[in-house]
């Protein structure tokens, strides 16, 4: 016990000591569009583009620049202020890896192509998603919110942020249990103390074929970043998770098993510039992990427009898009329409740079969003204490993650089972045969 006791006290201090060096000066590599690069110049006059470059879709050209990490929230602040959106840039680990992501090469995309096995896109696993559908539940999904919104916050530097990722790994661990075929890890970031959390449903005929379900599990409040700070983020992105949380439960109480491996990622650090995602993403190419493709699910409960589902079309795949529209309109009967983000707004652009197909259903039109988020103020009441809106997503995720890795209901047959019920049955033959000899007997008697 005094050891425990010790133990935690110890990682306290190293996780309190890395958060507070990480909170002093910082110098990290971001890339940013046109526009917010302008609101950079502003900010730090200082910084300057080490590289420019146009972008494959010859839209805003993109610029490296060097920066202090305590100039990020200044810069996330005035993109909000000046330009009406949020932040939009992107965390390289080092300058090359900088130069690496603007770099569009012939190699680099032919590598990826070949990394990812082709999927079909075929839609023919109605027996099994069907029956999955009405299960699926607000109230649980609900409960999934308020829970990961009682942390004062989820800053992936901030002791609630640790512990919020901790509580999640406890949270799918308890789900999964019993399953042998399900293990639940958590992703340690050498940067900093915040943890990914990935759940991992082995295939049983391809499990070196991966399909992705993604959100994030921080949360970020604009105006500051202490361990008090309050960023509920219930919307941004509880919501995801929690969905992704309910999609999760009814596909184990089906006992649903998958041919293709299935992995539901919780990323750590996404609001600081995708910082979890694109170091999974990018270890995951390095080690040829096959990932077929990745569905993220960042924002999923604020109805803000007439239509429920918007894709976004930018950093995505547009044949795996359309695919997911197909999938909404088998399965989860919802309306649908597409937008974009106009920058690398959430995880699936990792995903996306690492060359595997993915794509990014979001709860509204952009211009229609919720404008709580990154706020005190983004809670569950804003969504009138329902979920309602995010069951659609988290049937949508139920269908995403059966097509693609396809499978069946009810386990394989495991030794014990098969001879408990093979027994049963033998004992039942048995009690019908003594009752058949009772029968003839007392006939006889007569
Ligand atoms: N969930 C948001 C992205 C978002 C916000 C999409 C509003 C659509 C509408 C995400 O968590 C986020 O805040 N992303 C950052 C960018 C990231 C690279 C730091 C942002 O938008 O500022
Ligand atoms: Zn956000």
């Amino acid at each position: 016990m005094t050891t425990r006791l010790i133990a935690v006290l110890i990682a306290g201090i190293f996780a309190g000591a890395s958060a507070s060096a990480l909170a002093q000066s910082n110098k990290i590599w971001i890339s940013v569009g046109d526009a917010a690069y302008a609101q950079l110049q502003k900010a730090a006059p200082q910084a300057v583009a080490r590289e420019s470059r146009a972008t494959l879709a010859g839209q805003e050209k993109i610029h490296l620049v060097e920066v202090d990490e305590r100039q990020m929230l200044a810069l996330s602040a005035a993109v909000h202020r000046e330009l009406h959106r949020c932040g939009g840039f992107m965390f390289h680990a080092s300058e090359a890896a900088g130069i690496a992501a603007l770099t569009p090469s012939k190699t680099r995309t032919t590598l990826a192509g070949l990394a990812a096995a082709r999927p079909s896109y075929a839609i023919d696993q109605q027996s099994v998603v069907n029956p999955m559908l009405a299960q699926m539940q607000a109230s649980n999904i609900g409960q999934t919110i308020i829970d990961m919104s009682s942390y004062a916050n989820r800053y992936y530097t901030t002791n609630n942020g640790v512990n919020a990722s901790n509580w999640l790994k406890q949270r799918w661990t308890t789900m999964a249990a019993g399953r042998s075929d399900i293990a639940v890890t958590q992703y340690t970031h050498s940067a900093y103390p915040q943890k990914s959390v990935i759940l991992t449903i082995t295939g049983t005929d391809n499990p070196n074929e991966v399909v992705v379900l993604g959100g994030h599990l921080d949360s970020i409040n604009q105006a500051g970043t202490s361990e008090t700070t309050k960023a509920p983020g219930a919307d941004d992105d509880a919501s995801g998770i929690a969905t992704l949380t309910e999609t999760m439960r009814v596909l184990l109480a089906s006992d649903y098993r998958p041919e293709r491996t299935i992995e539901l990622m919780a990323y750590a650090a996404e609001e600081v510039g995708l910082r979890g995602s694109l170091s999974i993403a990018r270890d995951f190419k390095k080690h040829g992990v096959r990932v077929v493709g990745a569905l993220q699910l960042d924002m999923t409960n604020y109805q803000g427009s007439d239509k429920d589902i918007w894709l976004m079309k930018d950093f995505t795949s547009a044949p795996q898009n359309t695919f997911v529209t197909q999938l909404i309109d088998t399965y989860v009967g919802a309306t649908w329409g597409m937008d974009a983000c106009g920058y690398a707004c959430s995880d699936h652009a990792s995903w996306f740079r690492a060359g595997v197909p993915a794509s990014m259903p979001f709860e509204s039109r952009m211009k229609e969003r919720n404008m709580s988020i990154h706020t005190a103020d983004d809670t569950l009441e804003l969504s009138r204490n329902n979920a309602d809106h995010a069951v659609k997503f988290a049937k949508l995720g139920a269908a995403y993650a059966i097509e693609m890795a396809k499978g069946e209901l009810g386990g394989p047959p495991i030794a014990a089972t098969h001879a408990d019920q093979s027994g049963g049955r033998w004992k039942l033959l048995a009690a019908l045969a003594g009752l058949l000899v009772l029968a003839g007997a007392l006939l006889r008697r007569r």
